[in-house]
């Protein structure tokens, strides 16, 4: 067993100076407002967002559904859990079939009116249409509904997909941090 140590950057985004819009999604998606009875899906949508990504390495419940659920219920339970900043996102196929979940987003409330996001993940094959963009602004949405003056989230440095996306929303780079991931040696690349 072998170390790894991840760079990882903490953004930032100042609401009460920037106030992005909300932006409408292509057409065949729809939102999912938080309940309960929806954790399954989230981690369904999480597990296909993130099990092939840098960050199943990073975080390794991402790897599996059953952690992928675990921690969906773990975050759902907190007391700074946000409802209003927690989506799904699922496409609709043809009209027989169920939707298909997509994209989830969580948000937290933390002291001193600031937010954090947690976990944003849009499916592969639903990426590059603006999707990840209407997550976090549909969430920044949801923290100003709730006061939040500021909100934060933590990505992997290697990750330029999520750190562009973050960036040209208006996050900016407040602090660099490691991450020390215990790793197995078939696993370090
Ligand atoms: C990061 C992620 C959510 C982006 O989702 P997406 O739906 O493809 O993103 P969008 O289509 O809304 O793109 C929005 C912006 O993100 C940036 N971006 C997206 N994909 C990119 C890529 N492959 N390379 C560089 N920038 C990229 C661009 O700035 C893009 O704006 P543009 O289209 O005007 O150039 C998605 O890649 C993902 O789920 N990755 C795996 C899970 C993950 O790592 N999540 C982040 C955890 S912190």
């Amino acid at each position: 067993m072998g170390h790894r140590y991840f760079k990882r950057f903490r953004m930032e985004i100042d609401l009460t100076r920037l106030s992005p819009d909300e932006t409408p999604l292509p057409s065949g998606y729809v939102w999912s407002a938080w309940d309960s009875s929806l954790t399954s899906r989230h981690a369904q949508a999480k597990f296909a967002s993130f099990h092939r990504e840098i960050d199943a390495l990073v975080f390794p419940c991402l790897s599996s559904y059953s952690g992928c659920r675990r921690l969906m219920r773990e975050i759902a339970r907190r007391d700074s859990f946000l409802p209003e900043a927690t989506w799904l996102l699922s496409h609709l196929g043809s009209p027989d079939d169920d939707p298909r979940d997509c994209g989830t987003i969580q948000g937290l409330a933390q002291q001193g009116h600031v937010g954090s996001i947690q976990n944003v993940g849009i499916a592969p094959e639903h990426r590059g249409c603006g999707l990840g963009r209407a997550l976090v602004l549909k969430a920044l949405a949801g923290f100003r509904h709730a006061r939040m003056r500021r909100v934060y989230l933590e990505v992997t440095a290697e990750n330029e997909p999520a750190v562009e996306l973050y960036r040209s929303i208006g996050f900016r780079l407040t602090r660099t941090l490691y991450k020390a991931v215990e790793i197995q040696p078939s696993s370090v690349s």
